[in-house]
């Protein structure tokens, strides 16, 4: 079967799948080592998430607020406020001198902020944090502060927002839709190898280069535009992977590169040593092993490559001192009701 017909028996298979899989639930999961931040279809009509369940369920709620050691007059930073799940937990056990900063750089997340005195809504990108707290007066004098990282689930259930691949839309995949660059940007300007590059670092696909080269083929034709192109051009590579594993892969290299995770993360990370106060603590939920490759080095080593520094003496100089030794991830109930937080690990460092 040529590329062309095999690419419309997949649309067909994939629209009369969706048909019957309208009202289920799945998950991409696991990739052998590498893991993709689960989309779930969970609530039939949860489509804009204009009901604060459908919003996001929290992830590993109670551990990760347990680790950080809420002092009821302290000040804490949710820096991915989303629904608002972590927040309104960190609130409930917060006293009424204590405060709370909630970082989204999405609008549509604004929404879900309590009318609270205690609770400041910022709307940015966390990798300005250190200039905020700067701003509210409040640089090194954080008690604790939690990244429950990636996209929620509204993202993948708003078909406007192009995060999914179960629905056909414009490929945009922003979540400050005020940033200039969507997917289909990428997608049609980006140089071949700098498409690989994408698909090979943040997706680990192992045909990067090949795919990269198909798409800069088709967009000399038409450009790129929607998921169910961007979809059709690829299926003929789909091999022997799932097709949702595959499409997962290519739709999270995206979305990373779209919003440059891994540069927010770095800058997010760095800016923490200096933004806690000495016993703050650090809370971190990661959804697939390149984040969290880097947040187990930074609270180790206090570096991303995880190399030891030591002083002249051969003392280990390092920001931070682990909590828990061991990673944390939900327990098989909390994964059962929700799939989504299959793939999360919570990491907690205390600032030395
Ligand atoms: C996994 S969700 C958080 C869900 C939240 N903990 C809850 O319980 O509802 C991640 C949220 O962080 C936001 N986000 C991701 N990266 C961000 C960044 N660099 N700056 C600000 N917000 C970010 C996303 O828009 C999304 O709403």
């Amino acid at each position: 079967m040529g590329a062309q017909a095999q690419a419309c028996a997949f649309i067909v298979l994939k629209t009369f799948l969706s048909f019957f899989t309208g009202n289920l639930q799945f998950v991409y999961g696991e990739i052998s080592n590498f893991t993709v931040q689960t989309e779930t279809k969970s609530t039939k009509n949860n489509k804009m998430g204009n009901s604060k369940e459908a919003y996001h369920i929290p992830v590993l709620l109670n551990e990760s607020v347990d680790g950080l050691s809420l002092r009821p007059e302290g000040i804490y930073v949710d820096v991915t406020y989303g629904g608002g799940g972590h927040s309104r937990e960190i609130l409930r056990r917060l006293g009424g001198q204590g405060r709370l900063y909630g970082f989204d750089q999405d609008a549509d997340a604004e929404a879900n902020c309590p009318e609270d005195s205690r609770f400041v809504f910022v709307r940015a990108n966390f990798r300005y944090l250190r200039n905020f707290m700067h701003l509210y007066k409040v640089l090194g004098k954080v008690d604790g502060l939690l990244a429950d990282l990636g996209v929620s689930s509204h993202h993948f259930d708003d078909k406007e927002r192009g995060f999914s691949f179960r629905f056909d839309g414009k490929l945009d995949m922003r979540m400050n839709t005020r940033s200039p660059r969507t997917a289909a940007d990428i997608i049609n300007n980006y140089s071949e190898e700098a498409l690989a590059k994408v698909f090979y670092l943040y997706g680990e696909l192992k045909q990067s280069r090949v795919l990269a080269h198909a798409l800069v083929q088709a967009r000399q034709a038409k450009p790129v535009s929607t998921s169910s192109d961007l979809s059709a051009l690829l299926a003929p590579f789909i091999g022997r992977e799932k097709e949702n594993k595959f499409m997962a892969q290519v739709f999270q290299a995206l979305r990373i590169e779209v919003n440059d995770e891994m540069g927010a993360l770095r800058a997010l990370l760095s800016q923490t040593t200096e933004v806690l106060k000495p016993g703050g603590r650090l809370v971190v939920i990661t959804y697939h092993s390149l984040e969290d490759r880097l947040v187990k080095n930074f609270l180790r080593d206090g570096n991303f490559e995880g190399k030891t520094e030591q002083d002249f003496y051969g003392n280990k100089q390092v920001p931070f001192r682990l909590v828990n030794n061991r990673v944390i991830r939900p327990s098989t109930e909390e994964m059962e009701r929700n799939p989504r937080s299959r793939s999360a690990k919570l990491r907690m460092a205390e600032r030395v």
